[in-house]
């Protein structure tokens, strides 16, 4: 018996995304991107994504079917993502998810976008073991959750208090004259640049860690690197960029491992995932496995291209749906961060 066929929209954001699955196997992965239309504004702009998206979602879809070697009438389920995500961004992926439903009469699924950074992993290691915690780090948002049933869906355990920790990257990017957006730029300097700046570490005080055990902050981050960027120029020296690359990308990867370990070591759990555009990171990857082998725990980190946002990410949370008899047809209001 072959497995179910699964098509997977994504638009939560800045990437028109559609892949396509059979069970955990990846058979096409098509993104086109409006981050080149944001770059210059620093940012995502909302209205320009939703554009982007209206644009791009009909060829999008047809390459992916074309990459797989199938026809619309070939997929079994439609699933999309619902929310979270820039409202008027996820209108359009829904209403494209919607018509191709309805127009080749297939079930459709409206799932949870950090779910979904979970489920990708599944196309690269296989069945996810539960429990689990996920960290998922990206642009838009930076959670700790434990997963106990990735059908039922996901259960925050923390979050971040102001910025995202991808948007941190992006902003210190920006500071340090790095183009948008910033993660890869500062990756690569890093690399080239030593850890000798004692940038604070977000809520890591005795205090935080009574009141927010698993929540992160990084705006005091953002904010000492300005400071000390500035208090480098006025002094008439040179900026450092490598050394205050390695310095920052040090703060942020330690506490979001630490409370990541911390996590699973406090639910006694033995699987960490960690997923969205961060994950890329090089030192997070690092760090996570040095720390987690001590405790034995298993760390999974999709590959690079599966840990940003992407349409492979929706099919495999879809497949998985399939695959657990989940009922089709659950689209709530693009916001409801509840649904699986
Ligand atoms: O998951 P994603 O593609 O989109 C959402 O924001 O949902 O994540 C994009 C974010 C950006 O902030 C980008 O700077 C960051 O992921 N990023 C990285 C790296 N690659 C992408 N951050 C640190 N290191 C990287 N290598
Ligand atoms: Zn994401």
């Amino acid at each position: 018996k072959t497995e179910p066929l699964v098509l997977g929209i994504e638009t939560s954001c800045d990437e028109t995304g559609v892949g396509i699955v059979r069970g955990h196997t990846l058979l096409a992965d098509e993104i086109a991107s409006s981050v080149d239309e944001h770059a210059r504004f620093g940012g995502v702009v909302p209205e320009v994504a939703s554009r982007a998206h209206f644009e791009a979602m009909v060829p999008t879809v047809q390459r992916a079917l074309d990459r797989a070697g199938v026809t619309l009438a070939d997929v079994d389920a439609i699933a999309v993502t619902a929310g979270p995500g820039l409202a008027g961004a996820l209108l359009v992926g829904v209403a494209a998810a919607k018509a191709y439903a309805l127009a080749a009469g297939k079930p459709i699924y409206g799932v949870n976008h950090l779910a979904a950074h979970v489920a990708v992993d599944t196309l690269e290691h296989g069945a996810l073991p539960e429990p689990a915690i996920a960290l998922l780090v990206s642009g838009g948002h930076s959670s700790l959750l434990r997963v106990d049933d990735l059908a039922a869906g996901v259960t925050p355990l923390g979050a971040t208090i102001d910025d995202a920790a991808g948007e941190a990257f992006d902003k210190v990017a920006r500071l340090l004259g790095l183009p948008f957006p910033g993660g890869p730029p500062i990756d690569r300097a890093a690399r080239e640049g030593q850890v000798v700046i004692p940038f604070p570490r977000g809520l890591t005080g005795p205090r935080d860690l009574a009141e927010h055990r698993f929540d992160f902050s990084f705006s005091g981050l953002k904010t000492a690197v300005a400071r000390w960027v500035e208090a480098r120029a006025r002094s008439g020296e040179p900026v450092p960029v490598n050394d205050v690359a390695a310095s920052f990308q040090e703060a942020v990867c330690d506490v979001l491992t630490a409370k990541a370990i911390d996590a699973c070591r406090e639910h006694g759990i033995e699987t960490l995932v960690i997923g969205g555009g961060v994950a890329a990171n090089s030192r997070i990857r690092a760090l996570a496995g040095q720390r987690a082998e001590k405790y034995g725990i298993a760390v999974r980190v999709p590959r690079p291209n599966l840990c940003t946002d992407n349409g492979a990410m929706v099919a495999a949370l879809g497949s998985h749906l399939v695959a657990s008899g989940a009922e089709p047809g659950r689209l709530g209001l693009p916001s409801d961060s509840a649904m699986p």
